[in-house]
């Protein structure tokens, strides 16, 4: 039904195109201006409805009671809508207004490698590119690899060296936390047949009280070069050429001997380091026994070895000064890297 209407554009709105149109346009009013035009619109002095309801005095007595009725109960709706429209948007700006939409978003935090697998990954790629193949062996060993094989007997004073943590068994003794990468030697040589050059990075464990320079848990990067007529002329130049890459190729590196069961003769191999020398890694010429317990013959073979710590080389180019920084997760320490 259509009423005639002398006001405004809308000239012959029935209530229920009113009430259609109303609903629809509160529906899409998503601010708080297009709220206040919309009731300006249809509930305001020279709105929709108060046009519909002046139009009703052109109507005869029987229409305008049904027509009216209906036009009064559709402003008591529109004006109940709207409040509730209105205190909706009130909520939702507090919560609007809580966050500062306009703020660009907060950068997702990324992780990354760890220090030591960061200092790792940087000295294996050394060796990779001089053609040694990098492995990894089992963190809990035997005391065979670890000890015997490498010619570090039991009831040996030599054993001392490495504090050992024993894994408890019923049935076997002789299981521990290997106390270095060492033991892959033998394990490694035991299973292929020369010319070997391997690379082998892991965790290894003591049982030691810890301080700015000692963890009872650390990583070591071990290396082996087992073939034939390899001279310790290899194991400088290998040594050398590896210094070069990780600390500059002017660093000053220097070799004194040192003793170390497994090898014949020892080594230990320092850079120079702000006037001092820093010693950062031991090595030697794989001692005949080893090469023999592996089941290799030591007067057709020769070979070097190398065992090194990356935390210390890291604490060094990274002037950290303790250890456990590396295993303590303390971000402040981790996100330098
Ligand atoms: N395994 C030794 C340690 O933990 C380090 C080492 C010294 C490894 C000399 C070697 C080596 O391969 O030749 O102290």
């Amino acid at each position: 039904m259509s009423l005639p209407n002398g006001q405004g554009t809308h000239k012959s709105e029935s209530v229920e195109e009113l009430k259609l149109a109303a609903v629809t346009e509160l529906d899409s009013a998503d601010s708080s201006e297009r709220l206040e035009s919309w009731r300006v619109d249809f509930l305001g002095r020279k709105g929709r409805l108060t046009a519909l309801l002046r139009g009703l005095g052109s109507l005869d007595i029987g229409e305008r009671k049904v027509i009216g009725a209906g036009a009064n109960r559709l402003r008591d709706e529109l004006e109940s809508l709207y409040e509730d429209r209105v205190n909706q948007s009130k909520s939702s700006q507090v919560s609007v207004g809580s966050i500062d939409i306009t703020l660009p978003g907060r950068k997702p935090t990324l992780g990354g490698l760890h220090p030591s697998t960061q200092m790792i990954r940087e000295i294996t790629q050394a060796f990779n590119e001089m053609g040694f193949q990098t492995v990894e062996g089992p963190e809990v060993e035997l005391e065979k690899y670890n000890f015997d094989m490498l010619n570090i007997p039991a009831d040996h004073p030599a054993r001392d060296q490495w504090d050992t943590i024993w894994v408890d068994s019923d049935t076997h003794n002789d299981v521990l936390l290997r106390t270095h990468t060492s033991p892959m030697q033998a394990r490694v040589m035991e299973q292929g047949d020369p010319p070997i050059r391997v690379i082998v990075p892991g965790k290894c464990y003591r049982y030691e009280s810890t301080d700015a320079t000692h963890e009872w848990h650390f990583n070591q990067v071990e290396g082996l070069a087992v073939d034939e007529g390899i001279t310790f002329a290899d194991l400088k130049g290998t040594l050398y050429e590896f210094a070069r890459r990780i600390f500059g190729s002017t660093r000053k590196v220097r070799f004194r001997c040192d003793f170390f069961p497994f090898v014949e003769p020892g080594v230990d191999m320092s850079i120079e380091w702000n006037g001092d020398w820093i010693e950062i890694l031991g090595a030697g010429m794989v001692h005949p026994k080893v090469l023999e317990y592996a089941g290799y013959d030591s007067a057709k073979y020769t070979g070097f070895a190398f065992g090194m710590g990356p935390e210390r080389i890291s604490m060094l180019r990274n002037e950290i000064t303790d250890i456990r920084h590396f295993f303590s997760n303390d971000l402040r320490f981790l996100t330098q890297f």
